[in-house]
């Protein structure tokens, strides 16, 4: 019987055992979230293979609505971390289980929670805003969560003599700004997927494919929104490419949507917009993509990697998330 703590203090995961190796693993995952009321909630970033067979597939907010409610006794987030967390912080109740500890978030972890601390004492009087992608300390720092789907609805929330900090993400922050009108003091902190798309390359796409309609998520900076023909959050995105007459999408987030942007229009054409990285242009998550069916398996029949919170920093998290859900 192998450790399994120091195993997932040494490697953030769980790895499968000689006999697990000749299992049917999808099989046997449909077996044991029955047995356990398990219920696995996936996002859009991951593997089509793990979004298959989720039972629920969404993007930040419709992920967080869906832990809030869920009847299930387990929760298998195939996600990243501060996905996870936010779903312990909505259901302390449940056991909430990450195939792999070491799904981050380069864009949480921009932001610090003592730094942002400081950054909200140095701007007293300000009604803070923070995206979901931060960690549960810094939710509990903030008065009110967002996400890309309603982050203009939060921000318009907030009456208008009011001073606002926006944070973590600096292109979202802006783009948001730039729509609103309002002014905010945003921290400066980025994805590092969606902040490096080329632009060059996304224009040589385009050139190659005329027809084609480039879209973009708001984590983007403002040059690559400046050139996008439709601008939104990861469900939105999927919407449009659904109702779009257009053929040919050049997209410009993390290419696991299309996975979703296929199954509805499998006449369509997705293009994934190309990454600076000369050597990986692939603008994958390589967080996301760290949920593997494998460790989705040990996780469940093991139950852990477990997201566990100290009670008084998840209540403090609950309430900006709280009103996140009630304003949406
Ligand atoms: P949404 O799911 O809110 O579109 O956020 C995108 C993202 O980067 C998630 O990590
Ligand atoms: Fe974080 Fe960016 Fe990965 Fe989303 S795509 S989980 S924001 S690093």
């Amino acid at each position: 019987m192998k450790n399994l703590e120091k195993e997932i203090s040494e490697k953030g995961f769980i790895s499968l055992n000689e006999k697990e190796k000749n299992l049917n693993l999808v099989n046997e995952i449909i077996k044991l979230k029955k047995e356990k009321n398990a219920v696995i909630l996936a996002h859009y970033y991951v593997d089509g293979a793990i979004q298959d067979i989720a039972d629920f597939v969404g993007d930040s907010l419709a992920l967080s609505q869906k832990a809030a409610v869920t009847d299930a006794d387990i929760i298998v987030f195939a996600g990243v971390h501060f996905m996870a967390e936010t779903a312990k912080i909505l259901s302390p109740d449940k056991k909430v289980v990450l195939p792999d500890l070491n799904a981050g978030c380069s864009l949480a972890d921009s932001c610090p929670e003592k730094d942002f601390e400081e950054f909200i004492k140095a701007h007293p009087d300000h009604t803070v805003i923070s995206y979901v992608n931060t960690s549960a300390g810094v939710k509990a720092l903030t008065d009110i969560v967002c996400t890309s789907s309603n982050a203009v609805k939060i921000v318009e929330s907030v009456p208008e003599e009011k001073n606002i900090i926006f944070g973590p993400d600096r292109n979202l922050g802006n783009y948001i700004s730039r729509l609103t009108g309002r002014k905010m003091t945003i921290w400066d902190g980025a994805c590092h997927v969606h902040n490096e798309f080329s632009i060059e390359g996304i224009l040589e796409q385009k050139k190659q494919n005329p027809e084609a309609e480039i879209i973009a998520h708001p984590e983007c900076p403002k040059q690559i929104i400046t050139i996008s023909e439709f601008v939104g959050s990861t469900s939105a995105l999927i919407n449009h490419t659904k109702k779009s007459k257009t053929k040919t999408f050049i997209v410009a987030t993390e290419p696991g949507v299309i996975h979703e942007m296929k199954k509805f229009s499998p006449d369509k054409f997705f293009i994934p917009a190309p990454g600076e990285d000369a050597e990986c242009a692939c603008s994958e998550c390589e967080f996301m993509k760290l949920n593997s069916i494998e460790k989705l398996y040990t996780c469940l029949k093991y139950e852990k990697p477990e997201i566990i919170i100290d009670e008084e920093i998840r209540k403090k998290a609950y309430k900006p998330i709280k009103r996140m859900l009630d304003l949406s």
